[in-house]
């Protein structure tokens, strides 16, 4: 069966007190007792500092570019979540990945963005075509006070990668339309770059189109349902 990826999807029950119980049983199901109390401090944490990661649709907010029914509504990726997935990837590389300058396409309120930060991206840039995603996540980066850890308000299609990339992260951001797209820059680039660059895909629902120019590492299922490729460049 064909994955279809839900452009401009209503997300909106994410932010329900029932779908959050629902999170919270879950991964005291699968994580157990501590990693969900590390959460939970985590998300009160964040509420304190008044950092925002909530979940949105894109309905009524301001879209740059010609792509503008071809995006998938925000949701944030947690840092819990986050981490496994990167520190997976560096045990099955059996290498630590360069600490270099890390992408996000579609970066939403910056949440990819602090939490590459944290594990000691020399710079993370994220890409967001909806304004006032974007203005959240500059918000948030200053509440945080992170040097190198930059917000655009761009179309993805637009952008050219720098040279000192390292990791590029999607996590299913947009529909085949733009993805082709955005994968031939990135093809386009290969010979610029200065380090090896890896390519994390979270939902990866056009994982073919990625297949023809890039080298399939390895495909991971999460215990939440999550599926992740990861790819070489
Ligand atoms: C599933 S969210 C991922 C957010 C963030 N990467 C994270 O993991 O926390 C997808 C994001 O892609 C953005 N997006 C969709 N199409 C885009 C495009 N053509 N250019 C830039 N951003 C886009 C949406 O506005 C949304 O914020």
């Amino acid at each position: 069966m064909k994955l279809q990826v839900h452009t401009n999807a209503d997300m909106s029950h994410q932010n329900s007190i029932y779908f959050k119980t629902k999170l919270f049983l879950d991964s005291l199901k699968n994580n157990g007792i501590k990693p969900t109390i590390d959460k939970i401090y985590q998300r009160v944490n964040y509420k304190i500092k008044g950092i925002d990661f909530s979940t949105q649709n894109l309905h009524d907010l301001t879209l740059v570019g010609n792509y503008k029914n071809n995006g998938t509504a925000l949701v944030s990726t947690s840092k819990d979540f986050f981490y496994k997935v990167f520190f997976d990837f560096e045990k099955e590389l059996n290498q630590k990945i360069k600490r270099e300058t890390f992408i996000d396409f579609g970066s939403g309120k910056g949440a990819v963005l602090i939490h590459a930060n944290s594990i000691g991206f020399k710079k993370s840039i994220g890409v967001e075509f909806a304004k006032e995603l974007h203005e959240k996540a500059i918000i948030n980066i200053q509440k945080l006070k992170l040097s190198n850890t930059i917000s655009l308000h761009q179309d993805a299609t637009t952008f050219d990668l720098p040279i000192d990339t390292s990791v590029i992260y999607l996590f299913n951001p947009f529909d085949e339309i733009v993805m082709k797209k955005v994968v031939q820059n990135i093809s386009n680039q290969k010979g610029n770059f200065l380090h090896d660059v890896y390519i994390i895909y979270v939902r990866p629902v056009c994982s073919d189109i990625l297949k023809e120019h890039f080298k399939l590492l390895y495909t991971k299922k999460y215990p939440s349902g999550a599926v992740v490729n990861y790819y070489k460049v």
